[in-house]
């Protein structure tokens, strides 16, 4: 395929649509382009295995559990996945069930971002679609003209040229194409949190049946889950801090703290196999479309994880981005595309006001004075006490419906 026009390119290709990122948002946006009959190319500097052995979160609306099945990327959700239809949160000592399921009829999937990403590179594989992982030199160009283009080294240091008519960039939260919107012309809102999770693996025995959300003196801890063997587990710490300062014992010591209530509550404990520090933030860029390159998922907006809207918003993103551009690459060009930023920024800061939310409500900032923390012990009985507080967290946790303003 060497083309006389571009010299210093070992192969040109062209396809309709060609995106930067291979993780979920990329793949699953390529699986429903695919699915319509529509090419597109998914490039991605991190090796397959680098992707499937990274952490990520775990929890999935069920509307996007249901979509994995539906859309054919695989039904093993179904299989290895757990429906959850609560949550717990704990303060003051105390366990106060969330039903999802009674109050707004929804629950939620336990099944990790891993999983799915792995369900979705190995659809992609199956149906004939082309993700190039490993890759490196990535330059988008010419993305303010109609004829946009991706040029990259392959792992095997041969260099290719992939023509479009548009380029997304779902290349993640340290995206290179938000970069590419000129400072000017876009805006970046951004709020920094004071502290950071500390997430470790641990060889246990499940110590609940759903994910724990633990509010404390001590500060915030979640318990979750990834297997009957497998625990996953956060506590609130310092942004600063060094995993390399946190023995076994001292991580479980500061967990069984912060779950620590009268009912005599203790967790499962076992080896611990992973320790990482998370730090997070809040950011929107905006416009999530310039010129012939649109932005999806992490790439456009992340959000603390407490809320675990950071996959299934990605995911709501590249639903309704392939629903736009099947639009706008068959009889109705280019102006359908303007369609997706709207519906798909309603969702966003919808997320990004419930993870700041249940952030705040349930971190101990540092330097936090006894009216702050008896003042959240009254937010949160205001959640768990009063129908409209429960089901308040029940509609967000759960997600909210696609593209609607109800
Ligand atoms: C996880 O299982 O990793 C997880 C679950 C819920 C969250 C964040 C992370 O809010």
């Amino acid at each position: 395929m060497a083309d006389a026009a571009a010299a210093d390119v070992d192969t040109v290709t062209s396809v309709p649509v060609v995106i930067v990122g291979a993780g979920p948002a990329g793949l699953m946006l390529a699986h429903r382009l695919g699915r319509a009959g529509i090419e597109a190319i998914a490039l991605d500097t991190r090796t397959r295995h680098e992707i499937e052995t990274t952490q990520r979160a775990g929890i999935l609306e069920a509307g996007v559990a249901r979509d994995l099945v539906e859309t054919g990327v695989s039904d093993r959700v179904l299989r290895d996945g757990h429906e959850h239809q609560g949550v717990e949160l704990r303060f003051a000592g105390r366990p106060h069930r969330i039903d999802f399921q009674g109050l707004v009829g929804a629950s939620t999937w336990l099944y990790p971002q891993t999983d799915v990403f792995i369900d979705l590179a190995d659809a992609r594989k199956r149906d004939g679609g082309t993700v190039h992982f490993g890759i490196s030199g990535t330059e988008v160009l010419d993305i303010t003209t109609a004829a946009p283009r991706v040029r990259y080294t392959a792992p095997d240091g041969t260099r290719h040229e992939i023509r479009a008519r548009y380029v997304v960039g779902a290349d993640g939260s340290r995206s290179m194409c938000r970069g590419l919107v000129p400072e000017d012309r876009r805006v970046r809102y951004t709020k920094e949190y004071p502290f950071a999770w500390f997430g470790i693996l641990a060889e246990a025995p499940m110590s609940a049946p759903e994910l724990i959300y633990a509010h404390s003196a001590h500060g915030f801890a979640l318990i979750s889950q990834r297997s009957t063997t497998v625990q996953r587990m956060y506590f609130q710490c310092d942004p600063q801090e060094s995993v390399d300062a946190w023995s076994d014992e001292r991580i479980w010591e500061t967990l069984q703290a912060r779950v620590a209530g009268e009912d005599g509550f203790r967790l499962e404990e076992g080896p611990i196999f992973e320790k990482t520090v998370l730090p997070f933030r809040s950011f929107v860029q905006q416009p999530m479309r310039w010129g012939s390159m649109v932005l999806a998922g992490d790439a456009a907006h992340t959000v603390p994880p407490t809320g675990a809207r950071g996959l299934n918003l990605a995911l709501h993103d590249v639903k309704v981005l392939a629903e736009v551009l099947i639009r706008t690459l068959g009889s109705e060009g280019d102006s359908a595309l303007d369609d997706y930023q709207p519906r798909a920024l309603q969702r966003v800061w919808r997320a990004q006001n419930f993870s700041y939310w249940i952030t705040q409500l349930l971190h101990t900032a540092p330097g936090a004075e006894p009216f702050d923390l008896q003042r959240q012990l009254g937010e949160l009985d205001n959640v768990v006490g009063t129908r409209a507080g429960r089901t308040y967290l029940a509609e967000q946790y759960t997600g909210w419906p696609t593209g609607t303003g109800d």
